[in-house]
């Protein structure tokens, strides 16, 4: 993508991308936002929790909703590709078959970045799957649907992988006028490129590896970055044993959330979020992909 800034992103352009997500002919939805019930889900604070349930969203994660921006702004009858072999590859495949156009989805995520270049070479049009200004506003929809159940959140906790989500969702939380709000990252220990990034003052890579796959590219996005840098409060950290048990716990209380999706979760349960006590709280699930063997792995 271009040398698009952090200034790019502005509440007009991300209220008007929620419109096109949510009228998006993809069949976006609005997803439910639930009171965390103490009784199936026992947690060791008191505070006021509601979880985001996008595991439930069409294709299984939140990744439908920048794909649906993306491709709102694209011309009708490109063609395009992408390096993903996850999530975001699985929605944007969907939005090639609705709209009828030609595309690829090609190699993991852990593909060098350079390669995406020769792809370019190809005619075709390259999406990012988390560095990208469209995508961002469009994942953006998911904090301002937030805001609709729960208008002034004291904690929102997005899990981070590129960072485009968190991006997202921090820049519409805190753009929405909710200045208080305190939205934090969570990454894994093994594939913390943007904890690493706000320390070292710039976007860095580094070797990811994590059962979250989706939470392990190998380089935090630039855009992303920047907007974390300006409307996130801090990046925790969880470990892969923290992310099976919260995958665990959430499948027995009638959940199926992958691990990536299930981050956020582990952050709050593992006591990584400071001052929860009384406060209202939002927590994201933000990907419900994941097969029945994988899952009975993680079951003791
Ligand atoms: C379920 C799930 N959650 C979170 C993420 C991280 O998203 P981002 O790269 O925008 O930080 C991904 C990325 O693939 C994912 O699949």
């Amino acid at each position: 993508m271009g040398e698009v800034s952090a200034d790019a992103v502005t509440l007009d352009m991300l209220r008007e991308a929620r419109e096109t997500v949510r009228s998006s002919p993809l069949g976006v939805i609005d997803t439910p936002m639930i009171a965390w019930s103490q009784t199936t889900l026992p947690l060791s604070i008191s505070c006021n929790i509601h979880i985001k349930l996008e595991n439930m969203q069409r294709t299984g994660s939140f990744k439908i909703r920048g794909v649906a921006n993306q491709f709102a702004r694209r011309p009708a009858g490109g063609r395009f590709v992408t390096m993903s072999a996850g999530n975001y590859g699985k929605s944007f495949a969907y939005a090639l078959k609705h709209f009828g156009s030609k595309g690829k989805v090609v190699m993991p995520e852990t593909a060098p970045e350079n390669r995406s270049i020769l792809i370019q070479e190809d005619n075709m049009t390259f999406l990012h799957s988390y560095n990208d200004l469209d995508l961002i506003a469009g994942h953006a929809s998911l904090g301002m649907e937030v805001l609709e159940v729960m208008p002034e959140p004291d904690v929102v906790v997005v899990c981070c992988g590129g960072g485009g989500l968190l991006a997202g969702v921090a820049a519409a939380i805190k753009l929405s006028g909710c200045s208080e709000t305190k939205i934090y990252g969570v990454e894994p220990e093994g594939a913390c490129t943007m904890y690493k990034s706000l320390i070292e003052k710039k976007p860095v890579g580094m070797d990811s590896k994590s059962i979250a796959s989706g939470l392990a590219p190998p380089f935090a996005g630039r855009l992303p970055y920047e907007l974390c840098q300006r409307y996130v409060e801090g990046i925790v950290l969880v470990s892969d044993e923290e992310i099976e048990a919260a995958v665990s716990t959430l499948y027995r209380s009638g959940l199926v959330v992958e691990p990536s999706g299930s981050a956020a979760f582990a952050a709050i349960v593992n006591n990584k979020i400071p001052e929860l006590e009384g406060k209202d709280v939002v927590c994201i699930l933000t990907g419900g992909n994941i097969g029945k063997a994988e899952l009975m792995n993680f079951q003791d």
